[in-house]
């Protein structure tokens, strides 16, 4: 087994992730939690909640900020009027097919990009016929002139042209060419050195379509959301208006997310429903490339602070070519995967673009009025946009280990205590003498505490070790024949398997001072 086939098996096994609806067949792309998955991605959203929104503390400037700054949430509605995705440039950038050169980098809409091959016509009426080689050209067959379309390969249509004299060279169409992936690799695109750089022509509109209300036409088309971002923007003179927020501030949103992607693939990676986590961050234009430093840092050591393998993250800043319409700069925090490198979160300088896109389309000013000059303009905006199952996926991709102990080999998922499923396991060392009575008054009392529980009673005392190992819970409390005699119990940590004698009405304090001061192993 590969390691992504350890994560899935563990994921099924163990009850973290299955595949949707799984009793019909499943469902390409859409994935249920179960018990445990549901409690890390609780705890993950928790976690960022906490630390970008609620425990914000707005009169301090936090390492790296250039000054203090507001956070509020948002819970915007998923659907929502489709002039919105129509003002973002969602259903009008989203819907062309779209084929890509991987030499030449170009891309092309499908249906604007006319693939032929030539024949050869003589006075005779005879044709012959030239396909080794199939042409792309922007254009139409039947629209566009031969010349039109033979201008990017001029060379080599004239060569060919050379080798049957006294005829001449047209072109014809070839049907379902980028389609048709033995055909494709015999496209030549414009100004590509060899045939077979063109990508399968990909459907740009992932958006998914619903109706609201009774009829099934045009006037009641809407979407499911592609983003969280866009709830916030068409609610900035709503918070403005009620928040008292003051730029420099962000608004966070945790929501579902819907994109109806063309390859779902990497187990939760890309899936076609998910959570995303966004701060939509406004401040001066003046002042933005500050912040976007800032963010970049902040959502990067998050991560770390979270307890990601330093050397699996990185940050990879987008190449101009790469930026979207809308950003003057963009980077990803990047994790390596098993199946690579690939994007966990993105941070984007969005400029004014999306205030300023719905100001016009919606007749409403999007702009900030600054009390202190008197002067009103439209922020600019920083996001960090991450995903839950993404996040969920790299923290049990990066807490997984093996290793061999007594001659067996334990599998370790080494989560941080604070997005652990559940942060300690209560045992009776035997099902007797009272030691189930203690472990369960044990239990409630770490319970009241805040902690999440898991009491077990089955199985030899190693086992139920392993069995909370597996799921990644940091500790287990075991009371056995000493604890009636001297009030001790064991605690047992996970990553060192180390075990200390601790009071039974001190657990809820050690455990809190094990959290605190926890790092990875
Ligand atoms: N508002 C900007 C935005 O949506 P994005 O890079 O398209 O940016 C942000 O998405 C994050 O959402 C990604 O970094 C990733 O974590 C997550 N995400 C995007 N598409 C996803 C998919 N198909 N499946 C799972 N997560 C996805």
């Amino acid at each position: 087994m590969d390691a992504m086939e350890k994560i899935v098996s563990l994921c099924k096994r163990r009850g973290f992730i299955f595949p949707s609806s799984e009793i019909y067949g499943g469902l390409n792309g859409a994935w249920d939690y179960g018990p445990l998955g549901v409690e890390l991605k609780r705890n993950l959203k928790q976690a960022w909640w906490d630390d970008m929104v609620a425990h914000h503390d707005e009169t301090a400037t936090p390492p790296g900020a250039p000054q203090p700054f507001g956070m509020v949430g948002l819970d915007s509605a998923l659907l929502m009027n489709p002039k919105v995705w129509e003002a973002s440039g969602h259903v009008g950038g989203f819907s062309d097919p779209m084929v890509d050169d991987r030499e030449t980098r170009a891309r092309y809409r499908a249906d604007q990009l006319a693939v032929y091959a030539l024949e050869f016509i003589g006075s005779d009426g005879k044709l012959e016929r030239y396909d080794e080689v199939l042409f792309a050209a922007p254009g139409e067959l039947g629209k566009s002139t031969p010349a039109e379309l033979f201008e990017p390969h001029r060379k080599r249509v004239a060569s060919l042209q050379k080798s049957k004299p006294g005829r001449e060279a047209r072109p014809v169409a070839v049907p379902g060419a980028l389609q048709d992936e033995a055909l494709r690799a015999r496209v030549l695109a414009p100004g590509a050195s060899a045939p077979g750089t063109l990508t399968a022509p990909r459907a740009f509109n992932l958006m998914f379509k619903t109706h609201v209300g009774a009829l099934e036409d045009n006037q009641s088309v809407t979407y499911l959301r592609p983003e969280t971002a866009q709830g916030i923007f068409v609610n900035f003179k709503n918070v403005t208006d009620t928040a008292r927020v003051r730029v420099p501030f962000g608004i966070g949103q945790i929501g579902k997310a819907f994109r109806n992607e063309i390859n779902p693939r990497n187990f939760t990676f890309r899936s076609r429903e998910f959570e995303q986590m966004e701060i939509e961050f406004f401040c001066r234009a003046g002042e933005a490339a500050q912040w976007y430093q800032f963010w970049r840092e902040r959502r990067f050591q998050w991560y770390l602070d979270l307890g990601i393998r330093p050397d699996k993250l990185r940050i990879r800043d987008h190449d101009k070519d790469e930026l979207a319409h809308y950003s003057v700069a963009t980077c990803d925090v990047e994790y390596e995967y098993p199946f690579g490198w690939g994007e966990l979160e993105g941070i984007a300088c969005r400029t004014d673009f999306d205030l300023k896109r719905h100001s016009e389309a919606s007749g409403v000013r999007l702009e900030y009025f600054d009390p202190d000059t008197k002067e009103h303009y439209t922020p600019f905006v920083i996001e960090p946009a991450g995903g839950i199952d993404r996040m969920a996926l790299t923290f049990l991709i990066d807490a997984y280990a093996e290793e061999e102990v007594e001659g067996e080999t334990r599998v370790v998922l080494r989560l941080h205590p604070r997005i652990a499923p559940i942060t300690v396991g209560v045992f009776p060392l035997v099902k007797k003498d009272g030691m189930p009575e203690l472990a369960h008054g044990l239990e409630e009392e770490l319970r009241e505490l805040g902690f999440t529980t898991f009491y077990d009673e089955k199985a030899a005392i190693g086992r139920r070790y392993r069995r909370q190992d597996e799921v990644g819970t940091p500790w287990c409390v075991t009371i056995d024949g000493e604890t009636p005699k001297d009030g001790t119990v064991t605690v047992r940590e996970r990553d060192s398997m180390q075990q200390v004698r601790v009071p039974l009405r001190e657990v809820g304090a050690h455990l809190r001072e094990a959290q605190r001061t926890w790092r990875k192993g």
